[in-house]
């Protein structure tokens, strides 16, 4: 699919970061786009700066909903199929996800399970309720956003990143497997998984708002700073992603830091979560400004 104009596609996480960003640019190309997030606020926002930007005719229709509530997928998958009446969907971008559930020892269960629920349940959910809409298509792919932790299950060896680490991994095993599945009972549908490095947006911010958190003013500097030292924006990441999609690449990696650590990664997997393997990746430029 190397053309967007005119198909249907559905963006979680579509109020802000790069969700946002994956609106606006597939709007701009004529796509029609169903977003959701839990906040209505900012997917209207979306909505409004996405139609600026788009031709005439362009429908963006958003809907809110948790991706980790199973009956408010379906709710929005009606939604959509009323709204742009249709009983199909051409692309689908599993894209919302939150941190937060660090550690196995000493985080509360329930921080740690909103985290898992959202970033792998939401991508399972909204895959059981928009694969067979791909499958009713003539064309259509599925992306799935993952992490460089869908590889690698740590940002560094000062805090322990494990629930988001494992619904990562779990998201990017999906991916990987669904690739043969695909290919031999739809052959007209792919699947990526995108791996981001580190990416210029709200989302230290905006998963503290999900957890029920308030952000100290050590939080909300963390936040910010994680937003304006990344070396790649929500926008550039949006771009690599739609690129990679139309190149119909099975695995994306955004930013050059993902590839920095993927690499490393693969040369010298024992020493992945030593101490020095991080130093080594910062000398090679990667999260070299990771603030968390
Ligand atoms: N920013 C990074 O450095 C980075 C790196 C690797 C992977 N990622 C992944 O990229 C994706 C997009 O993140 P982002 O950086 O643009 O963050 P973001 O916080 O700007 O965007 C995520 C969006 O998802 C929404 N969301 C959160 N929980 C939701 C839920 N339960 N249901 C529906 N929507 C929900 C948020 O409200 C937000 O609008 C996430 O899956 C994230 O894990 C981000």
């Amino acid at each position: 699919m190397d053309n967007f104009a005119g198909r249907i596609a559905v963006v979680t996480g579509g109020g802000t970061g790069m969700g946002r960003d994956l609106v606006h640019q597939l709007a701009a190309e004529g796509c029609h786009v169903a977003a959701c997030d839990v906040s209505m606020g900012n997917l209207t926002a979306t909505r409004e700066s996405a139609l600026a930007g788009a031709p005439d005719g362009t429908r963006v229709t958003v809907h809110q909903c948790d991706v980790s509530d199973e009956a408010q997928v379906m709710g929005f998958r009606s939604e959509l199929m009323a709204q742009h009446e249709t009983d199909h969907v051409n692309l689908v971008f599993n894209n919302a996800g939150i941190g937060g559930g660090g550690s196995f020892v000493e985080d509360e269960r329930p921080a740690w399970e909103r985290t898992f629920d959202v970033c792998w349940g939401g991508v399972y959910l909204c895959s059981r309720a928009f694969v067979p809409l791909l499958v009713a298509s003539d064309e259509g792919w599925l992306t799935n956003t993952a992490s460089i932790n869908g590889f690698w299950a740590t940002v560094g060896p000062h805090r322990p990143h494990t629930a988001y680490s494992a619904a990562k991994f779990a998201v990017k095993g999906f991916s990987e497997a669904l690739i043969n599945d695909f290919r031999l009972h739809a052959p007209h549908v792919g699947v990526s998984v995108v791996m981001p490095g580190h990416i210029g947006t709200d989302i230290v911010l905006n998963s503290m708002v999900v957890h029920g958190g308030e952000a100290s003013p050590e939080m909300t500097e963390i936040g910010n700073a994680f937003r304006t030292m990344a070396p790649t924006t929500a926008s550039q990441a949006a771009t690599i992603i739609l690129d990679g999609v139309r190149a119909r690449r099975w695995r994306i990696l955004v930013g050059d830091d993902a590839h920095i650590i993927d690499d490393h990664v693969r040369d010298t997997p024992e020493q992945a979560y030593e101490p020095e393997f991080f130093q080594k990746i910062q000398q090679a430029g990667a999260l070299d400004a990771f603030p968390v």
